[in-house]
């Protein structure tokens, strides 16, 4: 029965693909959800006094044996600790690690007790069960270590952006949830949208917190800035960028020589991920740029064969939103991701799906007039994902034609899956909500750049 709808669904898509310079702009009709936020009460904070809520985890060093676990109390600055065992064998082995509290005003808007602590020294590939709270107001979570970092280890990361907090955001998400495979997130930036409402309603942030918690409690989530985190709005006097995200969303910034939260990278089991941020400078001697050029050279690709980069404001997009928005850190960075073979680029902030073909723009200077993309083995394929469903609604404006450069695109809602298999191989697949997770409308057998720089076989062959 299953494998009849498969097959009668892929059909189907095949027949609506319409194909344009070998790319393909997906006909598929979505049924709508709605793009408006699920009502505050909707995600009421846990029972209890001061019980801790907003749980979220992400990787606290750079090797994925600590973790940072964060959380709010609303009432109280107290309890700051975290209680965490490992799940297997002898539960009297109890350890705590203790939280740091922070808190911030947002024009009328006082936050809870905001509490980041990090776990250090964790065994690797271990599952931990974590308490927080006191009393009988106690709320235990667990998490799962990454394997130690090394060349063929298998990894599962699920990728999202642009989330929000919708009727669409939450087929998202529970969409991404139904997948057993997915070990950790990669997000591309715009968490909650909090600055859609009037001045800016950081009851969304905490909304949002409470909203994700079911997955980000248990796996982390590796963050990337958007715009919608800029909170900047100097007419009710709000002039510090990033203020309530950098608050509330920690990141091990430091462990990669970084000076700030919003760029910084990590390694998880195969796969070396950079962060960068589309709304920090990046201009030649800024502290981003000068970064990110001292950290190519560290990425050592016999450790880690997959280079991951995350950005907000992609570089390749086909989409009439956004259009060369990401134009200018691209001018800035491409020759380096090429020079480096980076695998994949994920962004996000284009409300649609689409994946480009291995292309570069890099031959192109001011006076030789060669400003076309072309094929190159060397260049990472670039995904946008910003796809979550968030308040703003779809993208569902391409611009026509296709460009050679835009393999697969579909202005619908969705996630992808990136498996990593050994250091030759990966399957990607993007599944858009209005399927059962086994199917993918998109799907490639990625190979990687360093160790197997052949061309992919052409998308849409499944599993
Ligand atoms: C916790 O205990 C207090 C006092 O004993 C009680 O009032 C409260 O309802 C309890 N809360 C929960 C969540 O059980
Ligand atoms: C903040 O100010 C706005 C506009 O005056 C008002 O609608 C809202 O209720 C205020 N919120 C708080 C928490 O005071
Ligand atoms: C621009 O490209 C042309 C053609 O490759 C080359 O001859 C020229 O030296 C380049 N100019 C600069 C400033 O790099
Ligand atoms: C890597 O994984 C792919 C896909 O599962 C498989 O075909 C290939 O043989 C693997 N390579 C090695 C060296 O095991
Ligand atoms: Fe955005």
């Amino acid at each position: 029965m299953a494998a009849m709808w498969f097959i009668t669904t892929l059909s189907l898509l095949l027949l609506s693909a319409g194909v344009c310079n070998g790319g393909v702009t997906s006909k598929y009709v979505r049924l709508s959800e709605r793009s408006v936020d699920i009502p505050v009460g909707y995600f009421s904070p846990p029972p209890g006094f001061n019980a801790p809520e907003q749980v979220h985890i992400t990787q606290g060093d750079h090797v994925g044996r600590s973790v940072i676990v964060s959380w709010v109390t609303p009432l109280e600055r107290h309890p700051n600790v975290v209680t965490y065992w490992e799940a297997e064998g002898n539960h009297k082995h109890k350890h705590a690690a203790h939280a740091i509290i922070t808190d911030y005003r947002y024009f009328n808007y006082t936050s809870g007790y905001i509490h980041h602590a990090t776990i250090k020294r964790l065994k690797y590939d271990t599952k931990y069960f974590y308490e927080l709270g006191e009393h009988n107001v106690t709320r235990r979570f667990s998490f799962t270590t990454p394997p130690k970092v090394g060349p063929d280890v298998p990894y599962t990361f699920g990728v999202m952006g642009d989330l929000g907090q919708t009727y669409a955001s939450f087929s998202t998400l529970e969409h991404y949830m139904s997948n057993p495979k997915g070990q950790a997130v990669l997000f591309v930036g715009d968490l909650s949208y909090a600055d859609d409402h009037p001045y800016h309603d950081n009851v969304k942030w905490d909304t949002w917190g409470r909203f994700v918690e079911k997955s980000v409690a248990y796996q982390p989530w590796i963050w990337c800035a958007g715009n919608h985190e800029l909170d900047f709005a100097p007419e009710i006097d709000e002039n510090i960028p990033f203020k309530p995200y950098l608050h509330r969303y920690h990141v091990p910034y430091r462990a990669s020589q970084s000076t700030s939260p919003l760029w910084y990278s990590i390694k998880r089991a195969s796969a070396y991920i950079i962060v960068l941020s589309s709304y920090s400078a990046y201009g030649k001697y800024t502290p981003q740029y000068n970064w990110l050029q001292n950290e190519f050279p560290k990425v050592d690709r016999t450790e880690t064969p997959w280079l991951i980069v995350l950005l907000h404001s992609p570089w390749y997009n086909s989409n009439n939103y956004h259009y060369m928005e990401g134009e200018s850190m691209r001018v800035m960075f491409e020759p380096w991701f090429v020079q480096n073979k980076v695998d994949i680029v994920f962004a996000g902030h284009v409300h649609a799906y689409e994946r480009s073909e291995r292309i570069s723009n890099v031959q192109y200077n001011i006076t030789d007039g060669l400003s076309a993309p072309v094929k190159d083995p060397s260049a990472p394929i670039y995904i946008t994902i910003g796809d979550g469903g968030n308040i703003e609604g779809i993208a569902d404006l391409f611009t026509e034609p296709q460009p050679s450069y835009s393999a697969y695109r579909e202005a619908s809602f969705g996630h992808s899956i990136f498996e990593i298999k050994n250091r030759s191989h990966a399957y990607y697949t993007w599944h858009r909500n209005h399927e059962n997770e086994a199917i993918a409308a998109d799907s490639l057998w990625l190979y990687n750049r360093y160790w197997y720089p052949y061309e992919e076989r052409i998308s849409g062959t499944m599993d």
